[in-house]
């Protein structure tokens, strides 16, 4: 699907993005327009009509200033990577990139925090703390190509959140520009904060529809020293979606606990040409299960005590990884399945998100909804958190929203999650794609605060407007 772009752009604007930004960063030509008007949310291309790339905080808020004078519809972007259309350009206007905000400032090894700008991969922040020992353990699947400032917008997570909590828990300090130009520092580079409303935690999440984050600050953690891995196979999806809960209340936790339905399996094999894992007819999901920290000894114990537990689940013949390079299959696997499932037809992705014991519940509600509104699903995701990818292949249906039978699915698909304890998104967002479904899980009042919030930063509603719900 490809919608073009309207008419909010004139010459004298060009000119005067230009002027803030440099000829070079101002881009309007077809292919840039193609490339930046879509991310990772299904099949959609909705066409920007400028793309600026600013590299400064003052250049933003330049551009910002404009733009809510002439109420021109402003879309932040990272690296579009994003699964729930958050970046996408939908009112066309300006899409303006992060990619040049791209320096780490400091490390601040005295006080374990570092700063940073947005435009930076996930991946590289990672591995520049981690030459100093330290550790900022929030990985989404994409850490190797989304952006620092992609994850705040989304608060997203990871394999990691399950023992080490998601983006919102390591933010202390954002500077953000407003709608209107203006700058703040929405708190202070500290660990414990009292001072006034929490804006810090009221942006992070808000899917760059509160305005446009420009510099970071992240508590760091000491990095383990050890981490030890296992997959495990089940013959039933049920067995191995009940084992999860079993696993933290035997009263361990995990610092990875992600479920892969063999059929996502078997597709993501196939396309990164891996035999690492074998796959026979008799395994129906595979457990992964880190567990990581300072002392060797105790971490074998605590695996040899979960692989026994996972007996009474009827698990099958547990492979543990024995070196780095088997670790690094292991995990390629389990990161790149959205991206082979997509590739294989299952464009429609959900991130639901249910209280951990629900989560057999939810697996069988979602197999017996596919029969009844005739799509096929397979589940993978971080059973640890209870929060479940389902990726959906519709026949002659590649976007959520086009077709009347598949919204009525998600519909009873987010009902049922509701009915569970959960709720619609854990960590993509809500985006352009689900603000249909916000009606389930929120009150009108809920509703109502989250306008009267969105308003009080961005009265002219240029920024991100149509992101997580209707205005009007
Ligand atoms: C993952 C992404 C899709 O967990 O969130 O692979
Ligand atoms: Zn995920």
């Amino acid at each position: 699907m490809e919608v073009a772009a309207q008419g909010n752009i004139s010459a004298t604007h060009l000119q005067q993005f230009k002027n803030i930004v440099g000829e070079p960063y101002v881009l309007y030509d077809e292919e840039s327009l193609k490339h930046y008007g879509h991310d990772e949310t299904e099949l959609l291309l909705f066409l920007p009509e400028v793309v600026l790339k600013p590299s400064t905080t003052e250049e933003i808020s330049a551009i910002m200033k404009i733009c809510n004078e002439d109420r021109i519809p402003v879309t932040p972007r990272g690296a579009g990577t994003g699964l729930s259309g958050g970046a996408l350009p939908h009112l066309g206007g300006v899409l303006l990139s992060t990619e040049r905000l791209n320096k780490i400032i400091s490390i601040d090894e005295r006080n374990l925090q570092v700063t940073t700008e947005p435009g930076v991969i996930t991946e590289v922040l990672q591995n520049a703390v981690k030459e100093k020992g330290l550790f900022y353990p929030p990985d989404p699947s994409s850490r190797g190509s989304c952006f620092i400032g992609g994850n705040i917008a989304e608060n997203s997570g990871g394999p990691k959140a399950v023992k080490y909590g998601v983006v919102k828990d390591y933010v202390l300090n954002l500077e953000v520009v407003l709608p209107n130009g203006e700058v703040i520092w929405t708190g202070a580079n500290v660990l414990k904060n009292s001072t006034g409303y929490n804006l810090t935690q009221l942006v992070v999440g808000s899917e760059g529809t509160l305005g446009i984050v420009t510099k970071i600050v992240l508590k760091l953690i000491p990095l383990p020293s050890y981490d030890l891995l296992m997959l495990v196979p089940f013959a039933s999806l049920d067995k191995a979606s009940e084992a999860v809960s079993a696993i933290f209340r035997a009263g361990f936790t995990p610092s990875g606990l992600e479920l892969v339905e063999i059929d996502a399996l078997k597709i993501v094999a196939a396309m990164v040409d891996s035999h690492a894992v074998p796959v026979s007819d008799d395994i129906a999901a595979h457990l992964l299960i880190e567990v990581d920290g300072n002392n060797l000894d105790v971490l074998m114990s605590e695996m040899e005590a979960i692989s026994d537990l996972l007996m009474q689940f009827e698990a099958g013949e547990i492979f543990f990884a024995d070196n780095a390079q088997q670790k690094a299959e292991l995990w390629k696997l389990r990161r790149r399945v959205a991206e082979a499932v997509k590739m294989d037809g299952y464009t429609i992705e959900e991130d639901t998100v249910v209280p951990r014991a629900e989560l057999p519940t939810l697996i069988r509600g979602v197999k017996q909804l596919g029969k009844q509104y005739n799509f096929e699903a397979v589940c993978y995701g971080h059973a640890g958190d209870g929060n479940l990818h389902i990726r959906i292949k519709k026949q002659g249906t590649a976007n959520s929203q086009e077709d009347p039978e598949m919204v009525k699915g998600l519909r009873a698909l987010f009902e049922l999650v509701y009915d569970l304890g959960g709720t619609i998104s854990g960590e993509h967002g809500i985006g352009l794609i689900q603000k249909g479904f916000m009606d389930i899980v929120f009150k009108e009042a809920n509703l109502r605060l989250m306008r009267e919030i969105k308003k009080a930063f961005d009265p002219n509603n240029i920024l991100n407007a149509g992101k997580i719900f209707d205005l009007n």
